[in-house]
């Protein structure tokens, strides 16, 4: 089985921390984020990823060489970006006549994939698209369904708060009805081509689940994540909670809340505190600071007795000693205090 895996965005809404590290290389408790996609998808029997992306290889490569070879992944580099749509059909030509998986690299997901592909083949679409039930749909795309669970239309980010089923950004493919579009251009799957093979009667599936689900695409996202993989709400995940990862040191008078996770070679110092926090490699909580709700970027440092909330530090952004934030984020180049 063949999959395609969408490395390319911004991941405009996670910055600071997307300003250093691609959103998919950005660690989800012990590795990064597209390690949990990879894994997830040897699980379910993929031998073979083509990763398209504007990103450079080089910025991969020491994550793909690493990982060796489960599965093999082949690189193709976007010279500009070619939208969810045009990094898929500008690799058809890899991934031969039969249906193949694709899917955004930034999902933290337990979705029975294995169901969903034969699900694809016993109902004899063209188009399968995984569905997630939300209450609030405003961030998604809805999609609707007739009763037998064939697609009727697509509707991108409604206005109000609606609930319902939203395109959970993993699809089964018959790379037939891709053929038609121009490769090189820039396409978005969800906003052109889903809809146009809705208009044209192409038969799509929606695949429903109760499956865990959630888009990594804000600070917010990214820390329910942590909380949900420490509470063992993700299936195939177990960790210690809090995680305190190898080399990473907790002074025994701080107090860390069981929805922390600290990266290797990270710091804790005395009468901290920290809680609701994932503090990545090398990040420091100096003596009697208090940091809730936040992510310290790689090498960041809240200094001693300051007070950090609902906040986003770069990688080596340091916050001065008794300073009080909250709410903020701090690139490499901002002010401090
Ligand atoms: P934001 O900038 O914060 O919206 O994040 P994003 O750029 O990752 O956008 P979004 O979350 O909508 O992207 C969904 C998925 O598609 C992610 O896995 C992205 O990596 C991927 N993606 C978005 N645009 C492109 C593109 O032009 N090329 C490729 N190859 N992947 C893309």
């Amino acid at each position: 089985m063949k999959a395609v895996v969408l490395v390319g965005g911004e991941g405009t809404r996670l910055r600071p921390l997307t300003e250093t590290v691609p959103k998919p290389l950005l660690p989800l408790v012990d590795r990064p984020i597209l390690a949990h996609v990879l894994d997830h998808l040897v699980a379910h029997g993929v031998t073979e990823v083509v990763m398209s992306s504007p990103y450079l290889e080089e910025t991969f490569h020491p994550f793909l060489e690493a990982r060796g070879d489960r599965p093999t992944v082949s690189w193709v580099t976007e010279r500009e970006p070619l939208g969810t749509g045009g990094a898929i059909v500008s690799v058809l030509d890899r991934l031969g006549d039969d249906p193949f998986l694709a899917l955004n690299g930034d999902i933290l997901t337990d979705l029975d994939l294995t169901a969903m592909l034969d699900r694809h083949r016993s109902r004899g679409v063209a188009v399968t698209i995984a569905l997630h039930r939300v209450e609030d749909a405003r961030a998604f795309g809805l999609v609707a369904t007739d009763p037998t669970g064939l697609v009727t239309a697509f509707r991108e980010k409604p206005p109000d708060p609606i609930s319902g089923d939203v395109n959970a950004g993993t699809y089964v493919l018959d790379p037939a009805v891709l053929r038609g579009w121009d490769p090189g251009t820039y396409i978005w799957i969800e906003g052109e081509i889903f809809p146009s093979l809705v208009a044209e009667g192409v038969p799509m599936d929606g695949f429903g689940s109760d499956a865990y689900w959630l888009d990594l695409g804000t600070p917010e996202q990214y820390l329910r994540a942590h909380a949900d993989l420490l509470a063992g709400r993700v299936a195939g995940h177990a960790y210690d909670a809090p995680w305190i990862g190898p080399g990473a040191r907790v002074d025994p008078s701080a107090r860390v809340g069981r929805f922390v996770a600290i990266g290797p070679d990270a710091r804790v110092e005395a009468g901290a505190d920290v809680d609701g926090t994932v503090l990545l490699s090398g990040s420091v909580v100096e003596e009697g600071a208090r940091v809730v709700r936040s992510v310290l970027g790689t090498g960041a440092t809240v200094g001693a007795g300051a007070s950090l909330a609902g906040s986003v530090l770069g990688d080596g952004v340091r916050v001065d000693p008794g300073a009080s934030l909250d709410g903020v984020r701090l690139g490499a180049d901002a002010a401090r205090t």
